[in-house]
């Protein structure tokens, strides 16, 4: 059967060209960084030419380069290694849950921890600088406010916080798992002092991130060992994952500089509007034709969050990949019960409707040929879909 993979918001299928540059050193090469006979010199000189090519996606020093295992841990190296005891936290309510469940544990941590402001987001999922400012107390170490929402695509406002966090002296952090090779990643411009990427979002393999941490910044390591990556994270360096982030960063730079963020934008909204077009009682969450006149709500070029009334976005996932078509829900399952996505939630829409809600987030290797085919499989499967729930048929009767 025909597989057609519309969920690179979760992970990215490996690039030829990076699955090439990493084989070496997974098949022959032999080096650990820090040996200093001749094959840990080669693989010292991959790791640092990795380094340099994130370096360049993301407009700072080599050294400013710290390479992780992928988001999660850059998000919590970001926050536990910046926060002391006592100190405030600022974040928002919308944020993955690698930062948001470490804000949590932050607050719960007693002594050891400190007290954390959970900011609300508009309808659109976008938060205002301004309640961040209103936020601002004298013990405020650090805010964490990710770039772009990982199921909704919306870009949240990250230079103009990045002006209030300079203002009032307090370190910055961006996950930008969700917005690397998607839109510029220029730290200064940004005015973070700390932002997070993940290898597996930018077509490397899973098991490899970066964490950008300005000069000057003190940052206390996560994990006690060796020396490595300047003593901010110990660990032998994964050189396999490390070579394929570092080509990986330089196709993503390559990519942004030819304009694919264009054609994604171009493919996302023909699926979009396709969609809505013919199917009734559906609409975006987050930016989308509404946000986007009223309050010039940005998202990622590649996602889109779609809720289709009277039907649960579980079942119509369930169609769609029994159909070849893979996408995904915001619903998390736990304990049995499937939980609206915290992310719609917090964007006010009401359960059902969140409950009715499927992300679709394409990628390089999508064409256009596949959006034709899922502009023919959605609208048939939710028209089928509704026909069996008892809410569509009151209402079409009505
Ligand atoms: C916005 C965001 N932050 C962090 C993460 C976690 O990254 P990783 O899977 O590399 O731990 C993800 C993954 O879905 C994400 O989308």
């Amino acid at each position: 059967m025909r597989r057609i993979y519309f969920d690179n918001n979760a992970t990215t299928p490996l690039l030829p060209e990076v699955f090439v540059a990493m084989r070496p050193w997974l098949e022959s090469n032999v080096g650990n960084a820090s040996s200093i006979h001749h094959h840990g010199q080669e693989a010292r000189a991959a790791v640092e030419a990795a380094r340099e090519s994130v370096a360049k996606l993301f407009g700072c020093r080599p050294a400013e380069v710290v390479f992780t295992s992928g988001g999660t841990e850059g998000d919590n190296l970001a926050l536990f290694g910046i926060l002391k005891a006592g100190d405030h936290l600022i974040t928002t309510t919308v944020e993955h849950h690698a930062v948001l469940l470490a804000a949590e544990r932050w607050r719960e941590m007693g002594a050891q921890g400190g007290e954390v402001t959970f900011v609300p987001v508009d309808g659109c999922g976008r938060v205002d600088p301004e309640d961040i400012r209103r936020a601002l107390r004298p013990n405020t170490r650090l805010i964490s406010v990710m770039l772009a929402n990982n199921e909704t695509g919306v870009i949240q406002p990250i230079a103009e916080i990045g002006e209030i966090a300079a203002g009032a002296g307090v370190e910055f952090h961006t996950d930008a798992v969700q917005g690397a090779g998607k839109v510029p990643l220029d730290v200064r411009a940004l005015g973070v002092s700390l932002l997070s990427i993940s290898g597996h979002k930018v077509h490397a393999p899973q098991g490899v991130g970066a964490l950008y941490v300005r000069k000057g910044t003190k940052l206390q390591p996560l994990f006690y060992g060796g020396r490595h990556e300047r003593s901010r994270r110990a660990g032998t360096e994964n050189t396999p994952g490390i070579v394929a982030l570092g080509k990986a960063a330089e196709v993503a730079h390559a990519g942004l500089t030819r304009g694919e963020d264009a054609r994604l934008a171009a493919m996302r909204d023909r699926l979009e509007q396709g969609i809505l077009a013919q199917v009734e009682a559906s609409g975006v969450n987050g930016g989308g034709v509404a946000c986007t006149i009223t309050n010039h709500v940005p998202r990622v070029p590649n996602t889109t969050n779609l809720y289709f009334d009277h039907i649960e976005g579980e079942p119509l996932i369930i169609a769609l990949d029994l159909k070849g078509l893979a996408c995904s829900t915001g619903a998390a399952c736990s304990s049995g019960a499937i939980e609206p996505s915290h992310v719609l939630t917090a964007m006010r829409l009401g359960g059902e409707r969140a409950r009715g809600s499927v992300r679709l987030s394409l990628g390089k290797q999508n064409t256009d040929e596949e959006v034709d085919f899922a502009l023919e499989l959605i609208p048939q499967t939710v028209a089928r879909l509704r026909e069996i729930s008892p809410t569509w048929r009151r209402a079409v009767a009505q």
